[in-house]
Formats: C-alpha cells, sequence, structure tokens
C-alpha cells in the first residue's frame, strides 16, 4: 500500500506520538501541520517558499477548486500538484465543511449537497462520488469523505442525523474511491458527532468498521468551549484504530495543537497563521503580538531574536509595523512566512520531544514561555 503509517515513537506520559506516513507524493512525518491553500496557493507564499519554512504537505480545496478553476484546466496537468508547482503531498478536504460555511446552502439529502456557488449563484450537486472524483481529478494524495458538519450548539437528534448520514455517504466514498483508484490514492473518513460522547463513539466504530487509510475528527472548533474541544478528542481518539494517522480538522491555535498532540493527534489544519498573518497578527513563543501597535513603531528588534525565518533573519519590527500600516503587499508576504514557520517549527519541536520521550517537559516549557509573556 502507499499509504502506509508507522508509528515510531510514543511519549510514556501522554498520548502523544511520532509516525511516518507514506503518501503518493513523498513521505510526512507527524505530528504535522498542513498550512491551508484553498484555492491552490497558501494565499502569499510561493511553494518554494513553503518548503523553506519546512512545509511537508498542504491543504487545498475541493469546493473552490472545483467551482475555479475547474477539473477541465486541471485534468491538463494531470492534478493540482503540476499546477501550483508544488511536488510534495496534498490533502485535500471534501467539500462538505465549505458549502456548510461559504455557499448558499439549499437543500441536504441523502443523495447530496444542493447549493449555490458562491462566486457565481450558479446551481451545483455535490454528491460524495462526486467529490471524490473532483479529489482525484486534483489527484489529492489524502482524499477525505464528503461529510455533514454541524454547528454548534445542536440538538442531539441533529447531530445524530448529521452523523448517520456522514457514515452512509463514507460508505458510498469508499466504494467511488476504490473503484476509481484501486486504492492508491490515501482516503480518510470523518467522525461527526457533535459534542455528544456516545455519538461520537458510534461515528468512530462504524467509520472504523468501514476501514480507512485515517480518521478525522470532523465538527471542532466551531464555537464550543476550548476545554469541550479537548474532551471530545480525550474520548474519541483512542477507540480510533492505534496504527491509523489522526487528523483534527480546522484546528486551532498553538495551544490547541499542544493539547491535541498530547491526547493522540498526529495531524492539522488551519487559517489561523496565514489568516492572522495578514490581519498583523504574529505568533512567538511567548504568546501573540498585533504590529500594529505603537510600541514597535521604533523597534529594531525582530519578531522573535530566537527565530530562524527569513522575515526574523533581515527585518525589524518597525519595518514590519510601517509595511502594515501602509499595507504594503511585502507585509503579508513577511508576515505568513513568520507564522507559517513557527507552526511548523513548533510541530518539529513537539515530533523531536516525544522521539526523546520529553514531552512533558516540553509542555512545561510552553506554558511557562507563555506566561511569561503575559505578565
Ligand atoms: N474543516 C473543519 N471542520 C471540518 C469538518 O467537520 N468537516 C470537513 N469536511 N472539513 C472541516
Ligand atoms: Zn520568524
Amino acid at each position: 500500500m502507499l499509504h502506509q503509517f508507522k508509528v515510531t515513537a510514543k511519549s510514556s506520559t501522554s498520548k502523544a506520538r511520532a509516525g511516518e506516513l507514506q503518501l503518493v507524493h513523498g513521505r510526512i512525518k507527524t505530528p504535522v501541520f498542513m498550512p491551508v491553500g484553498t484555492l491552490g496557493t497558501v494565499k502569499s507564499l510561493s511553494p518554494e517558499e513553503l518548503i523553506g519554512a519546512g512545509t511537508q504537505i498542504i491543504l487545498g480545496n475541493t469546493y473552490h477548486l472545483y467551482l475555479r478553476p475547474g477539473c477541465q484546466v486541471i485534468d491538463l496537468f494531470s492534478g493540482l500538484h503540476d499546477f501550483m508547482h508544488w511536488k510534495g503531498p496534498i490533502l485535500t478536504d471534501s467539500g462538505g465543511f465549505q458549502v456548510f460555511s461559504l455557499a448558499k446552502l439549499s437543500k441536504i439529502t441523502e443523495q447530496g449537497f444542493s447549493f449555490q456557488s458562491h462566486i457565481d449563484g450558479s446551481k451545483h450537486l455535490l454528491t460524495p462520488e462526486k467529490s471524490i472524483e473532483v479529489q482525484i481529478c486534483l489527484n489529492s494524495d489524502i482524499i477525505m469523505c464528503l461529510d455533514q458538519c454541524i454547528q454548534y450548539p445542536a440538538e442531539k437528534k441533529e447531530a445524530e442525523d448529521a452523523l448517520n448520514l456522514t457514515t452512509r455517504w463514507a460508505a458510498r466514498c469508499k466504494n467511488t474511491w476504490q473503484e476509481k483508484t484501486g486504492g492508491k490514492n490515501a482516503l480518510f473518513g470523518i467522525v461527526q458527532g457533535g459534542m455528544f460522547e456516545d455519538l461520537r463513539k458510534i461515528s468512530a466504530q462504524a467509520l472504523t468498521e468501514l476501514d480507512f487509510s485515517g480518521y478525522a475528527l470532523g465538527g471542532l472548533s466551531v464555537g464550543e468551549p476550548n476545554e469541550m474541544m479537548y474532551d471530545v478528542a480525550e474520548y474519541s481518539l483512542p477507540i480510533l484504530p492505534e496504527n491509523k494517522p489522526k487528523y483534527i480538522m480546522g484546528v486551532g491555535t498553538p495551544k490547541d495543537l499542544v493539547e491535541l498532540t498530547a491526547r493522540g493527534a498526529d495531524m492539522f489544519d488551519c487559517v489561523m497563521p496565514s489568516r492572522n498573518a495578514r490581519n498583523g497578527q504574529l505568533f512567538t513563543r511567548y504568546g501573540t503580538i498585533n504590529i500594529s501597535n505603537a510600541v514597535h513603531k521604533t523597534d529594531k528588534n525582530p519578531i522573535d531574536p530566537e527565530c530562524g525565518c527569513c522575515t526574523c533573519l533581515n527585518y525589524s519590527r518597525a519595518y514590519l509595523r510601517h509595511l502594515y500600516m501602509s499595507k504594503e503587499l511585502l507585509s503579508y508576504r513577511l508576515n505568513t512566512l513568520h507564522n507559517i514557520h513557527y507552526y511548523i517549527k513548533l510541530m518539529e519541536t513537539m515530533r523531536q520531544a516525544v522521539c526523546e520521550d520529553r514531552f512533558e517537559e516540553f509542555q512545561k516549557n510552553f506554558y511557562n514561555d507563555l506566561n511569561q509573556g503575559e505578565k
């Protein structure tokens, strides 16, 4: 199998683990953070810069790429990799979550999502089969099943119906994937069930029986308290197969990544480092800073003197503030480069800590630094 996962080290004081996942376009080391490249670009950065920041795998979105430029264009390049000049692995989200958050959703039926494009209002039907076909056209290394994500808070009945539909769709996704790829690219199932422990268990068990290359927790970071998200991960992750990668979708802050890695998660994606960079928020070991703040006006120091990114090696806070205040394009680029580097480095540090079995010490240092920043 081309998508083999191997756990290579385990923390003795937590559920944190390190692993390796072999994919069609290369092998990635986990735990891993995947920068979000919704439209076939991690906004403002080139693939060469992403590699420079240590990126192993990026995320693309089926919903967006299907609407624009469409498979007719991407097929000419035999997939997203050559189209965007990214040689490494790509995970694509299935479109369900994006329909739910962006499109004018008209109807959810057994068949799929009927929706109107947020770009031109055109009408579409996204079925599980269609989602897999589009992801195959993108030649995604990790294809995600079409799922139904619900809002928080939700009634139990609503959560239960959504998880059951997600399970039936998962079986259809698996059939299409088997038929059309012969199992070459990886296919991940998505656990739903809202914030209900018994429903999460039902979902995890049903998907495990269908047997996927990996499993994701969906429906998190939808407005619930942080501790509730950690609880869902705490009881859901251990019931998923030990020898498969576990991915938490759309999460989160640096603290979330640490807390969820400690609970056994292997993969993450989030727009936070890139989106917040464009709003002037920069991540450091001592917490976030906002570069627009007047305290940076005459500061000749870099964002973080210990950071090895191109931004911190070459540019002062004063210059970065000036670029931001002037809305210069370079501001977006330099800020994004630093934040992506910070997220990738955090994951590398956690991986190293697991491999040397000092995750607890890592966690203590991480919180010490954060608390120091708050003083
Ligand atoms: N991204 C963040 N949350 C979700 C989810 O629940 N489902 C999918 N498909 N993508 C997500
Ligand atoms: Zn930096």
